[in-house]
């Protein structure tokens, strides 16, 4: 094995749901990056693996009438089988309920706090008794009462243990803004600003409300609470402090951690403060995407509005999933998941693009040569741009996967087969095939085509595993000429290569019919929202007449700018472009949205309702919102319909 090692790892989830297309995200994106190091010759550690304690899993387990072993054994099957779905070739998972990691958890704790980094504290906050949860002031109802039960709350103290942030402040903003640690670098600044600038405050390590976690040794009423329990799976998982394992020396510290947006914090501050308390070199890099959204929203359990990836690779195939999201999801930036953009894609790119690309080839090979290229050569000038974009194909792959822009590598990949396809055109073999004297041009045309073939395809199978060995099979590659060496050299397919008919690949789709089966299906397949059960449907209201209903005119606008208003903690102040002008609104709805939610955003406002003041502030019109529990939606329109345009 090689000495260049690679160690790459995705967060651990919650196993508190099924896994949804959020999750297949991160995990994909690691996948084929640890597949691409694996092809450059690197000894590749990937881990992934399940983050299993908590007060939310103690609850689940409890109103399933199972032990919270037993619950997070149930999901943690779910996962694993995805991930065998989707062709994921982790090295290593980690459950940290393993009693490895529960044992180095407990060791790190303590020599944490006999360095004097954890110490003992009060956790001040509001108490809710009969939920038995502390909350703070921002989570608190409209009534500033219990967010869960509505009921009052006390201020009240927990005994808990703190882990000592300061100390690390100045070398963390150092990592921060003066090295390449965090990507995209661009948000850097804001961490900075938000966290470290006013003071880094000190993180509650221990809960003692709940039994469910790893308890601390040396003070048995307290278990470890989140942090010091997940992060530290990146280690332990390594054989620090644990005899489980035994390559943290080979592969610590980590090359990259990718995690989504939601978690940087404890990433990007978190984490490198507790390998400063432990004296343990800081992983290379931190990457962290967006989130792939649904109509807007993130795409999230707790939301119900999560898309099942069994169900569309029972569709379509792992392998053109993992290409849609990978390739819609540009680094640093959210993604919006859509039926219609997925579909469409792996029309244009899978089936037409590169489905056509390789079987047209095929067929013309053997149409005109019986399947077996003659060895005869004869090149033309029209060759040398495709030759020298595949040729240099491999260095701009590289480059990509190197800076985690995964998007841009497949854009890459792309950019040469559709270059193949105009090359086609250009060359026109059917012209050619009808003279005799050109059979050796034709030759080279076919031979040319087959090998930007080889050298596309033997890159995309890092991030489209399952269906690259069918492409060669059709091309006549033998498995051991797919190699990331030959990967940067065009002419390493034989001369007189002979080429088999397979299946086609990606069958093209009817765009319309699928869009609209798919969307049917993943309607009554959506999992209800956790809070739908609960949720008491307000009943339908007296009917009206279709003229009751004209009296409400309805338009589409567009946020244009957004703030809270200020002292009022549930008011937003929106100023629209509703297609005759600037239109000021001032709307409920700060608990669940934040300005950057919305603005750029179209919405659906009332416009002909009488203008009001609240809190001072001038409103005209109301923003349509749906109940969702407890929770309010606003409703989002598409962005191509005009500001303006009137709902009916
Ligand atoms: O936060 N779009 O676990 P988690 C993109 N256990 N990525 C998404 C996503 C979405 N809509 N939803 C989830 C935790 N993810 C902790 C982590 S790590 C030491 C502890 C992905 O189950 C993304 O990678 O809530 C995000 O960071 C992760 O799931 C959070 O998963």
């Amino acid at each position: 094995m090689s000495n260049k090692t690679f160690y790459i790892t995705t967060p651990i989830y919650y196993p508190s749901g099924n896994p949804h297309i959020g999750h297949c995200y991160t995990t994909v994106a690691c996948d084929s990056i640890a597949r691409y190091k694996r092809m450059q010759g690197y000894d590749v550690m990937f881990l992934t693996g399940t983050d299993e304690h908590g007060q939310k899993i103690e609850e689940k387990a409890a109103e399933q009438g199972v032990t919270p072993q037993q619950y997070v054994d149930g999901i943690v099957k779910i996962f694993k089988n995805l991930w065998s779905y989707m062709n994921i070739s982790y090295d290593r998972y980690i459950r940290t309920t393993d009693g490895y990691h529960v044992e180095a958890v407990q060791k790190i704790f303590k020599a944490l706090y006999d360095k004097g980094y954890i110490y003992k504290g009060e956790y001040t906050g509001k108490y809710c008794t009969p939920c038995e949860s502390f909350w703070t002031d921002s989570q608190l109802d409209e009534n500033g009462c219990c967010p869960e039960c509505h009921r009052e709350v006390k201020e009240a103290k927990e005994e808990s243990y703190f882990f000592k942030m300061s100390p690390f402040a100045d070398r963390i903003e150092k990592l921060l803004l003066e090295t390449d640690y965090l990507r995209p670098k661009t948000r850097a600044q804001e961490l900075v600003n938000n966290f470290i600038k006013p003071g880094l405050e000190d993180l509650c390590v221990s809960r003692t409300t709940f039994k469910w976690g790893i308890p601390v040794t040396f003070d048995e009423k307290h278990v470890v609470y989140v942090w010091i329990d997940a992060l530290n799976n990146y280690i332990t998982a390594l054989g620090y402090e644990n005899s489980a394992h035994s390559d943290f020396d080979k592969f610590w510290p980590a090359d990259v951690h990718m995690v989504a947006k939601d978690i940087m914090r404890f990433h990007a501050i978190i984490w490198p403060a507790m390998l400063m308390a432990l004296d343990l070199p800081l992983p290379k890099h931190l990457a962290v995407h967006g989130w792939i959204t649904f109509n807007g929203q993130k795409m999230s359990k707790s939301l119900g509005n999560v898309v099942d990836p069994f169900v569309l690779g029972e569709r379509y195939g792992a392998d053109a999933i993992r290409y849609h999201i990978l390739r819609e999801m540009a680094l640093g930036s959210d993604s919006s998941f859509s039926n219609k953009i997925m579909i469409d894609r792996i029309n244009s790119d899978l089936a037409n693009d590169l489905g056509n690309l390789v079987s047209r080839t095929v067929a013309m090979v053997i149409k005109y040569f019986d399947g077996t290229l003659p060895a005869d050569r004869e090149a033309d000038d029209l060759d040398k741009e495709l030759i020298s974009m595949a040729e240099n194909l491999r260095t701009n792959v590289d480059r990509c996967v190197d800076e985690t822009q995964l998007n841009n590598a497949l854009a890459e990949i792309f950019k040469v087969i559709s270059r193949a396809n105009k090359y086609i055109d250009e060359t026109a073999p059917w012209v050619l095939a009808k003279d005799e004297a050109k059979k050796a041009r034709l030759a080279t045309v076919l031979y040319n085509l087959l090998e930007s073939i080889r050298i596309s395809t033997t890159l995309l199978s890092c991030f489209m595993p399952t269906t690259m060995p069918k492409v060669w099979e059709q091309i006549g590659a033998d498995e051991s000429l797919i190699t990331y060496e030959n990967a940067g050299k065009f002419g390493v397919l034989p001369q007189n290569v002979t080429v088999h008919k397979g299946e086609v690949l990606f069958p093209r789709l009817d765009i319309d019919k699928e869009t609209e089966e798919l969307n049917a299906i993943l309607l009554k397949n959506a999992p209800k929202s956790e809070d739908a059960d609960k949720a008491n449907l307000a009943p339908i209201s007296e009917t009206i007449k279709i003229d009751d209903f004209g009296k409400i005119d309805l338009r589409v606008a567009e946020v244009k700018s957004c703030e809270k208003v200020p002292k009022a903690k549930k008011l937003l102040c929106l100023q629209l472009d509703d297609g005759f002008g600037t239109r000021q609104v001032v709307s409920g709805i700060a608990k669940w949205y934040t300005p950057e939610d919305l603005i750029g955003k179209k919405i659906i406002v009332v416009a002909n309702l009488a203008p009001a003041k609240l809190c001072g502030v001038e409103s005209n019109g109301m923003i349509v919102a749906a109940d969702v529990g407890e929770d309010a939606r606003v409703i989002f329109v598409d962005k191509d319909i005009p500001n303006g345009s009137k709902l009916r």
